[in-house]
């Protein structure tokens, strides 16, 4: 199987492609069908056909990830329910339900801003997976605050909710025109946490390559699929390095471009 490999295609019939058992970790960002407005995917399926299509792409994951292999699927409130349904019905087993919680959400006149997301996360097997805490650990209140001698010198695992900005218009972190553009460091905690140097990680939807970008800067090999060829483009000269070409060629004003984070 070729590997660092970047498809423009349909995630589903390239998934369908690879062997079974050959993927360490899946990191899967899906349209969350809430009305974004994509270069090409429709992101407003009525609501069986997001859910059947779903399930589809989610049990194909299933079939190429290793016995010990780890999905972290994120999600929005629309459909966080019904994605965590199916990963239980596919064989995956539960072991978090994180909440990303970004500073800068979008504010609203009439109801609470939103400011978070949801990252499922579920492994093949039950006792079999790989949980890296002695790359994650942080320092613990006990450590910090209370000075207590008890405390683990390690730290402690992180808590289920991560607090981590997200990519706004003005960041130097933003790449271009995509509406939902993830931070690195989210996708390096996920990584660090649940693969070793040399795994093969896989990303059905690519969106400006952040996943890639990520897995090939901590050494792991990597496959993803974009349906666009605009945002395929991207994610090729992100890995290439050429991030400042990409913001050079786009003319649009990327601080009042309409993200995920305006849908109110
Ligand atoms: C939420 S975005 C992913 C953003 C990505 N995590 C990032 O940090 O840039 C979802 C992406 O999936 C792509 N997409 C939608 N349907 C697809 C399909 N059937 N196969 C492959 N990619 C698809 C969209 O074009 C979009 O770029």
């Amino acid at each position: 199987m070729e590997v660092n490999k970047v498809y423009l295609d349909d995630c589903i019939e390239i998934m369908r492609t690879l062997p079974d058992k050959s993927i360490d970790l899946v990191f899967a960002d899906p349209p969350f069908n809430i009305g974004i407005k994509y270069d090409v995917h429709n992101d407003n399926m009525p609501y069986g056909e997001y859910y059947n299509w779903s399930e589809k792409w989610i049990k194909e994951t299933y079939r190429l990830l290793k016995n010990n292999g780890t999905i972290y699927i994120a999600i929005g409130d629309e459909f966080a329910a019904e994605i965590n349904v199916i990963l239980k019905r596919t064989g995956f087993y539960f072991r978090n339900w994180i909440i990303w919680y970004y500073t800068f959400g979008q504010n609203q006149r009439k109801k609470f801003n939103r400011a978070h997301t949801h990252i499922l996360y579920f492994t093949k097997n039950k006792e079999q997976f790989t949980f890296n805490d002695r790359d994650i650990r942080i320092p613990s209140a006990r450590q910090l605050i209370y000075k207590d001698k008890r405390a683990n010198p390690l730290g402690k695992i992180p808590d289920d909710v991560w607090q981590i900005s997200r990519v706004c218009g003005t960041f130097k972190e933003r790449i271009g025109e995509h509406p939902c553009q993830m931070p690195e460091d989210l996708l390096e905690l996920i990584i660090k946490t649940s693969s070793n140097n040399g795994d093969l990680v896989l990303d059905p939807f690519g969106g400006t390559g952040t996943t890639v970008a990520v897995a090939k800067r901590l050494k792991r090999k990597f496959i993803t699929m974009e349906i666009s060829k605009e945002y395929y483009d991207v994610i090729l000269k992100r890995l290439d390095g050429k991030v400042a070409e990409i913001k050079r060629n786009k003319k649009v004003e990327i601080e009042k471009q309409k993200t995920l984070f305006d849908i109110v």
